[in-house]
């Protein structure tokens, strides 16, 4: 029966392989001082709403010095807060807050690029002594007709070639984002060490860790050479124009996680005080590098989760039962033996559940990445089913890729839509702030999507995720035995079960008909079958009898049950 007990080493030493991430995107969140940003003490005042919706663990968005040319993704002092977020005492009290109401907080660490406006890079660009290689800088190539072009072929992520000339050095700098966030020479012990310097100053903060961000692009091939071509697009300046086998997962990669993993485990070691420091990687990859990334082929372990974005990147709103259950199992059956898997239904950079899957899919959604074994990562306002701003309009839109594409084209890559605020309540822009324009639109819709009015109705998708965290709570749930099947085209089931343990099941119909099932023979059990959770919608109330052999199930409805 050991580990059904939840025992104190298991919240304190192995907090995180069960644990519900949430992720804030800080600038959205909760504005303390009406200037139409959300800011630390806004999220320090929310934080009391997190744990009343059983939330233990939290990763913010960077809330560093920065230009905000990529709003915060540009740093220009990693050990210092942006004014506009508050100050360090604020950050002080945000943590404090937050380890008293059980909450671990994880920051976000962008190691592959600083802001130009980092001294750093002003010194690299000056060629100060010590300083000239922090930065990938190149002649570029010098044309017979006399012109200098880029030394290779290599495409922005955000449009545009990734060198840019600078004026003062006389060199190109590469640049895998926007041109003011020059990539960082991790070649170079210097740099590595100056980041190893940043992350031991917010360890001894006490932050459980870290988001390691854009990890993938760390390394380049040395020889700067042009990229084949993907053939996917004749546009030159398209991140897919090239395929990127020299700017971006090289082996060395790996190498620079295994670093940072010592640091943690040993800071972790010297400093028992506070729960096992973990870092999560951002790295939209293949399942054979993820699966590296959590342990190598000779057993060194990296991430504690490299994200995996499988529900974002592999289904959509047509995926059926069968697309679904190949989804989790194929992680479940690349990701190393005695990991955590981890599931990730949303982020700031891509579109909401509510838009990728439609508004009726909220809780089936919500079911399935809170009732999958190891880690749920939650975007902030997933809780509530809010939805992309897609009508935002070009002159309020300031993500810059977006910007980069220009007017035409801004609405295929604009992330602004799913970065809106956060929606409190029904009252002037949400709750979110008292200043007469926030720094995006808030949705329209908050008047009747919100918090508040979620809290306050009989059923709402806020209730359902809540009722998910605390049957999370069970221990069938940490180490319930796992499997999953298709029913039919449109509708599968999985199971967590344990001897002498009341097993759950879960079963959605993808579609957009209603759907009849035999629930009978993957049960293979003859006992009750009862509800545990069931979405806003729904015809089906907790703790209601079902009959397994003919169970019918609404559009895009999911079901969670327990076996008695
Ligand atoms: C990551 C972040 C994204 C950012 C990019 C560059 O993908 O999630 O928001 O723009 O890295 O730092």
């Amino acid at each position: 029966m050991a580990g059904l007990v939840k025992s104190d080493t298991e919240d304190f030493i192995d907090w995180w392989p069960h644990t519900v991430f949430y992720q804030i995107y800080p600038r959205s969140f909760k504005d303390s001082n009406g200037d139409g940003i959300g800011d630390l003490k806004g999220i320090t005042s929310k934080l009391r709403y997190l744990a009343d919706t059983g939330i233990t663990a939290t990763w913010l968005s960077p809330i560093f010095q920065s230009p905000m040319v990529d709003f915060g993704y540009d740093i220009s002092d990693y050990k210092a807060i942006q004014p506009e977020y508050g100050t360090m005492q604020d950050f002080e009290e945000l943590i404090d807050t937050a380890f008293e109401l059980g909450i671990k907080v994880i920051l976000d660490f962008v190691p592959n690029h600083s802001s130009d406006q980092h001294e750093w890079f002003k010194k690299s660009a000056a060629k100060e002594p010590g300083y000239e290689d922090f930065y990938v800088w190149h002649d570029g190539i010098l044309q017979e007709n006399g012109t200098r072009v880029p030394p290779n072929n290599w495409p922005s992520v955000f449009y545009g070639s990734a060198w840019e000339w600078h004026e003062g050095r006389q060199q190109y700098y590469l640049h895998q984002f926007t041109k003011e966030q020059p990539d960082l020479n991790y070649r170079n012990p210097r740099v590595v060490q100056a980041m190893d310097d940043v992350l031991l100053f917010w360890l001894k903060k006490g932050v459980a860790g870290f988001r390691i961000d854009a990890v993938n692009h760390l390394f380049e091939d040395e020889s700067l050479k042009d990229e084949p071509l993907s053939g996917k697009t004749a546009d030159s300046l398209s991140y897919d124009y090239t395929k990127h086998i020299y700017s971006r997962d090289l082996p060395e990669v790996l190498e620079m996680i295994h670093h940072w993993r010592q640091l943690l485990d040993d800071f972790s070691a010297k400093h028992p005080e506070r729960p096992t420091r973990i870092m999560m990687t951002e790295a939209y990859g293949g399942l054979t590098q993820l699966a590296d990334y959590y342990e190598d082929s000779n057993g060194v372990r990296g991430s504690h989760l490299p994200f995996n974005f499988h529900f974002i990147t592999d289904v959509k709103g047509d995926s059926d039962a069968r697309d679904y259950v190949y989804n989790v199992e194929k992680w479940l059956i690349y990701m190393p033996r005695g990991h955590a898997a981890n599931w990730v239904m949303g982020n700031h950079d891509n579109p909401r559940v509510a838009s990728r899957f439609g508004p009726a899919s909220v809780d089936a959604m919500n079911m399935l990445l809170l009732t999958l074994p190891g880690v749920a990562v939650t975007y902030n306002g997933e809780e509530l089913g809010m939805v992309d701003y897609r009508e935002l309009s070009w002159e309020d839109t300031v993500d810059p890729p977006a910007r980069n594409v220009g007017e035409e084209h801004y609405k295929e890559v604009s992330r602004d839509p799913v970065r809106t605020p956060f929606q409190w309540s029904n009252a002037t822009n949400a709750g979110f702030s008292t200043a007469t324009k926030t720094w995006l639109p808030v949705h329209p819709n908050y008047l009747e999507l919100n918090l508040e009015a979620q809290k306050a109705a009989k059923r709402s998708h806020y209730q359902v995720y809540k009722d998910l965290l605390e049957l999370r709570k069970s221990g069938i749930m940490r180490v319930g035995r796992f499997n999953i099947e298709p029913l039919s085209r449109w509708v599968f089931a999985f199971k967590r079960s344990y001897p002498n343990f009341e097993s759950i099941i879960t079963v959605i119909n993808v579609s957009d008909q209603e759907q009849l099932v035999d629930l009978s023979e993957f049960l293979s059990q003859p006992k009750k079958l009862v509800v545990e959770v069931a979405g806003v919608d729904s015809k089906y109330q907790t703790g209601q009898p079902l009959a397994a052999s003919a169970l019918l199930l609404a559009a895009r409805e999911g079901l969670v049950c327990r076996l008695v």
